[in-house]
């Protein structure tokens, strides 16, 4: 075992470690990485189609960011946020940020990556309420299944199923909404009655209680970490209506979803046809290169909160907010979006991403292939005809990420659902690299089932 390997065990505990014994394997240490790939403490390569965890959008270790970052460190290491103090690389990305946000949202509150975003936006939305008297509007809807992060708000937002009962979460304003996710319970000619059921449901929790008292929903506008879930068709633009209806805000995280992951800048309204009041963006914002989030917001939030009779201080931040080396790493990012078309090639080999991972279908286990572009979920079913799942503690999604891992290729494993999202400049030969792999780990375990 390697040193780092040997230190990491003895001092780390690792984001979602499982601590049991027998799961206490070697960690994977990665020593570098370029493009697409990472090698680890033995010098094997990987194609990385975790794309770090969603987050690489150019490119591992490239020099014109390292450049970028380097001159920032040396012209501004450091820039304090707070109050009346502010630094040139924030404002300018911020204004770039705003010129590719759907209209209407030209204002930014950073932070320092996607849980605290999701903390600034409830946070906002609290505040814009009393702001306009509505101080009774707390309460908060978010969808079972969802992932919205890690700290203590943003973990209560989160529905799903495997969230440790070991912690406390706010129940007391935080309502999970019905899961959007049809399979393997629906099937595609039952869509439209399981959105209705859906937007039944989210009817039903408003009425329950009372739309004075509800002060946002957080939508994801792909579930991602949830098994990358596409709600039904038609779904997020009846929400939208019932939020206006209802003087709810409407929050799309799209920690995942933004920064090109489906081909767009941003997905809720490029995709989905829908305008929230507040937009949670991380991960790709820098390619992973340095921490940082967003909540940019809508122009009718901000005048609210800074024409109100009541205005005062927004005492909400953090000493890293709009980071001169972090805002200058996200603005090389959307530079580099820019010069090589980073959002064409998502279009262009997404597309052709999705047209080969059919190919997967040929397995009887694999009960779906979802997402879009380079935003992708295979469901494992132990039964196609009856959707039957697997055993969860057959960890049939892990299984796989073990054989492909043992050919090169690091996927992600949830519950039955291996998610795939793989670096934004991805070639065409890599996302044939990463399906041919997918295709032999399921040859292999397929045999293992005897004559699967
Ligand atoms: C949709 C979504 N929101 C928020 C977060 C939290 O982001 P972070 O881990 O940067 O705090 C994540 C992280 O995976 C996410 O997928």
């Amino acid at each position: 075992m390697s040193l780092a390997a040997q230190r990491d065990i003895r001092h780390i505990l690792h984001p979602w470690q499982h601590l049991s014994l027998e799961h206490c394997a070697e960690p994977l240490i990665i020593e570098r990485a370029e493009g697409a790939y990472v090698f680890d403490s033995r010098g094997r390569r990987y194609l990385d189609a975790v794309g770090g965890l969603w987050c690489n959008a150019v490119g591992f270790g490239r020099g014109d960011m390292a450049t970028a970052i380097h001159e920032q460190i040396k012209r501004l290491s450091f820039a304090n946020s707070f109050v009346d103090m502010g630094n040139p690389r924030a404002a300018e990305l911020a204004e770039r940020l705003c010129e590719h946000a759907p209209q209407g949202i030209n204002r930014v509150i950073f932070t320092t990556g996607g849980s605290t975003a999701v903390e600034s936006a409830i946070r906002l939305a609290h505040f814009y309420w009393s702001c306009r008297g509505k101080a009774q509007k707390r309460h908060l809807l978010a969808l079972r299944g969802g992932y919205h992060g890690s700290t203590y708000m943003a973990a209560s937002l989160t529905g799903r199923e495997d969230r440790a009962a070991e912690f406390a979460y706010d129940t007391s304003t935080v309502h999970l909404l019905a899961s959007p996710k049809m399979f393997p319970a629906h099937d595609a000619a039952g869509e439209s009655d399981f959105c209705n059921g859906l937007i039944e449901d989210f009817e039903r929790q408003i009425a329950r209680l009372g739309a004075e008292c509800v002060a946002a929903y957080i939508a994801e506008p792909i579930l991602g970490s949830g098994g990358v879930v596409v709600p039904p068709h038609g779904y997020h633009v009846r929400v939208r209506e019932l939020c206006r209806r209802y003087e709810i805000l409407y929050i799309a995280d799209e920690v995942v979803t933004g920064m090109g992951r489906v081909g767009e800048w941003f997905a809720s309204h490029s995709v989905f046809g829908v305008i929230p009041d507040v937009i949670v963006s991380a991960k790709c914002l820098t390619s992973g290169y340095l921490p940082l989030g967003a909540a940019l917001y809508s122009d009718e939030i901000h005048a609210a909160i800074a024409g109100s009779p009541h205005a005062r201080e927004f005492a909400h931040g953090f000493t890293n907010s709009g980071h001169p080396v972090s805002c200058v790493a996200a603005l090389k990012v959307i530079d580099i979006f820019e010069r090589e078309q980073i959002l064409r090639n998502v279009c262009r080999t997404g597309a052709y991403f999705e047209h080969r991972l059919r190919r997967l279908l040929e397995f009887p286990i694999v009960g779906e292939v979802r997402g879009m572009r380079m935003m992708i979920g295979v469901e494992y079913v132990a039964d196609r005809v009856s959707r039957t799942p697997f055993p969860k503690d057959f960890n049939v999604a892990g299984r796989v990420s073990q054989l492909a891992e043992r050919r090169g290729l690091l996927v992600r494993s949830c519950g039955h659902v291996n998610i795939i999202s793989p670096c934004l400049a991805s070639t065409p030969e890599q996302v044939d690299c990463v399906v041919d792999v997918l295709a032999d780990s399921l040859d292999e375990l397929c045999q293992s089932f005897n004559g699967c």
